[in-house]
């Protein structure tokens, strides 16, 4: 398996002309890539994008998973039916989930919990406010995440999850972490890791930067020792840009 991974987060973007199209333009840029690369779209794309990426060396992804099998929740999609589309991938616990739709870290665990039996590799997000870093407290927070984010899970199930490391105060902002400040708090929740299941473990661990990461920023990002991949929004959304970031 690959070891960087890159990851598009499309948010709630492009309709399924402009999934087809993207794609469409994204494939080729890519075909070549030392990373895996995934997409991952909104749910009424997913059929469009599941077509689209046939042939390509593109992975299918979803942006959230309900924790039940089926049953009255409206409005949420089960792990079951993510499979049905062919999805491969589901992002957890995004900040924008955490601060608008209420998640939590035992929503995310629940969600994350479910994903996996389901057998759907999970991207799990943590990552602190701009106040707590400012306050001194990126440690404890980036550690209580990821106790929460893990809590139950099996060692072995592990290597179906990778953890996405984005600092609220990056996103969208045009604002990213410095390399070096991405890789020190990837650091401390690498070692929280171990703590949880070892040291091979948590070598073995898959873990990304997300944050304003783009075509310009990528290479210094991804040449540090401890991130191993980037989850990419606004620059996903151009197949250049994409493009660039996965070609780091
Ligand atoms: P931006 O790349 O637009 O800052 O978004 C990052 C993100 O939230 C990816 O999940």
């Amino acid at each position: 398996m690959k070891r960087d991974i890159i990851a598009g987060n499309w948010k709630m973007n492009n309709n399924n002309a402009q999934t087809k199209e993207l794609i469409k333009q994204i494939a080729p840029l890519v075909k070549d890539a030392k990373c895996e690369v995934v997409v991952c779209v909104p749910f009424t794309d997913l059929d469009t994008a599941r077509r689209a990426i046939r042939g390509t060396n593109i992975k299918l992804g979803a942006q959230n998973v309900h924790w039940a099998p089926k049953g009255a929740f409206t409005g949420e999609i089960s792990a079951d039916m993510l499979l049905e589309q062919k999805v491969e991938y589901v992002i957890v616990g995004h900040s924008e989930r955490r601060q608008y739709f209420g998640e939590t870290d035992a929503s995310v665990n629940a969600r994350t919990k479910a994903a996996i039996a389901a057998g759907l590799k999970v991207i799990v997000c943590i990552g602190e406010l701009l106040e707590e870093r400012e306050t001194g407290k990126t440690a404890e927070v980036v550690i209580r995440q990821i106790n929460g984010a893990m809590a139950g899970i099996e060692k072995a199930d592990l290597k179906k999850i990778v953890v996405a490391y984005e600092p609220v105060w990056a996103i969208g902002t045009g604002r990213t972490a410095t390399p070096q400040d991405a890789n020190d708090t990837i650091a401390i929740i690498r070692k929280a890791v171990r703590k949880l299941y070892g040291k091979t473990a948590a070598n073995a661990l898959r873990i990304q930067y997300g944050g304003s990461m783009n075509a310009k920023n990528a290479s210094e990002l991804m040449a540090m020792p401890e991130i191993d991949g980037g989850l990419i929004g606004g620059a996903s959304l151009k197949a250049e840009d994409f493009a660039k970031v996965v070609n780091y």
